[in-house]
């Protein structure tokens, strides 16, 4: 599979990062006997782990914008091109030694999504998407999954906690969700949902106060996997409303008809 050149400048960071962050997890195990347990130590990880992709991309295009969750937005004199970055996606997971975290790396071209990786170092699994070049895990190309029925789907979701979220408005929506399909998910890194759902893994995911770097990356994945996404009126303004909806054709419409 040959890849174009920027994003092999994205898969170059999110694997350098990956490794940092794969060092560090095996550290954080260690650390859960503490009575502090490993928060300081994981906020390091994941700062790291942005310096890294910020040092990586820069170096290959300097000139481009940049917006990454830990070191907040830098404009580039490029003003057509900004990278949206989320070093480590899935903190709480890597805090609790639950190997299921990503590095999230998008391009964002005029406004659009062009680009797209995830990656787990974990499970060494490599999300990527060219627009218009299709979606990857590792080599094999992607599809979202065909099911048409919310009866059979697994459908994941972000779940709101202590001081996130509109907690009631939560749980009516799960409660019209849980009501129609096989099973749900939280699997609690959002930028790896959307790659599951890329991947026919999971069917469908919604989540409410996301930001961009949570999405920028699975966006670009699930449309070249075949997806849909939206936000839950349906438009496609979800760096603004920060949530998403997403699945095949069918489920999209089915999850927007439940959420609206
Ligand atoms: C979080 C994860 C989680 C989602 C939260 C995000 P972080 O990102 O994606 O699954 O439910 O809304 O903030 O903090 O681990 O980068
Ligand atoms: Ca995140
Ligand atoms: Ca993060």
């Amino acid at each position: 599979m040959a890849r174009s050149a920027l994003l092999n400048v994205m898969v170059q960071a999110a694997f350098k990062a990956g490794r940092s962050l794969s060092r560090d997890f095996g550290e954080v195990e260690n650390l859960q006997v503490s009575l502090k347990g490993p928060s300081d130590y994981v906020s390091r990880a994941d700062r790291k782990a942005e310096e890294i992709v910020l040092a990586e991309l820069s170096r290959a295009r300097p000139t481009y914008g940049f917006l990454g969750e830990e070191s907040g937005e830098s404009k580039g004199t490029d003003g057509q091109h900004r990278w949206i970055v989320d070093p480590l996606d899935g903190t709480t997971n890597f805090l609790h030694g639950i190997p299921h975290f990503a590095v999230s790396i998008a391009l964002e071209r005029d406004g659009n999504i062009v680009a797209g990786v995830i990656y787990n170092p974990v499970t060494d699994e490599l999300f990527t998407a060219d627009r218009g070049k299709g979606a990857f895990l590792n080599d094999r190309r992607l599809r979202v999954a065909g099911r048409r029925a919310l009866v059979d789907c697994v459908v994941g979701t972000g779940v709101p906690h202590l001081g996130r979220g509109d907690h009631g408005a939560y749980l009516a929506e799960l409660s019209r969700v849980m009501g129609e399909v096989a099973g749900i998910r939280r699997l609690g890194a959002a930028a790896l949902d959307l790659a599951y759902v890329a991947a026919g893994r999971l069917d469908g995911f919604w989540e409410d106060g996301l930001s961009a770097w949570d999405m920028a990356a699975g966006i670009v994945l699930l449309r070249e996997a075949g997806g849909f996404i939206s936000d839950k009126t349906g438009g496609g303004k979800m760096f603004d409303s920060k949530n998403v909806v997403a699945g095949n054709e069918r489920i999209h419409k089915e999850l927007l008809r439940l959420l609206k």
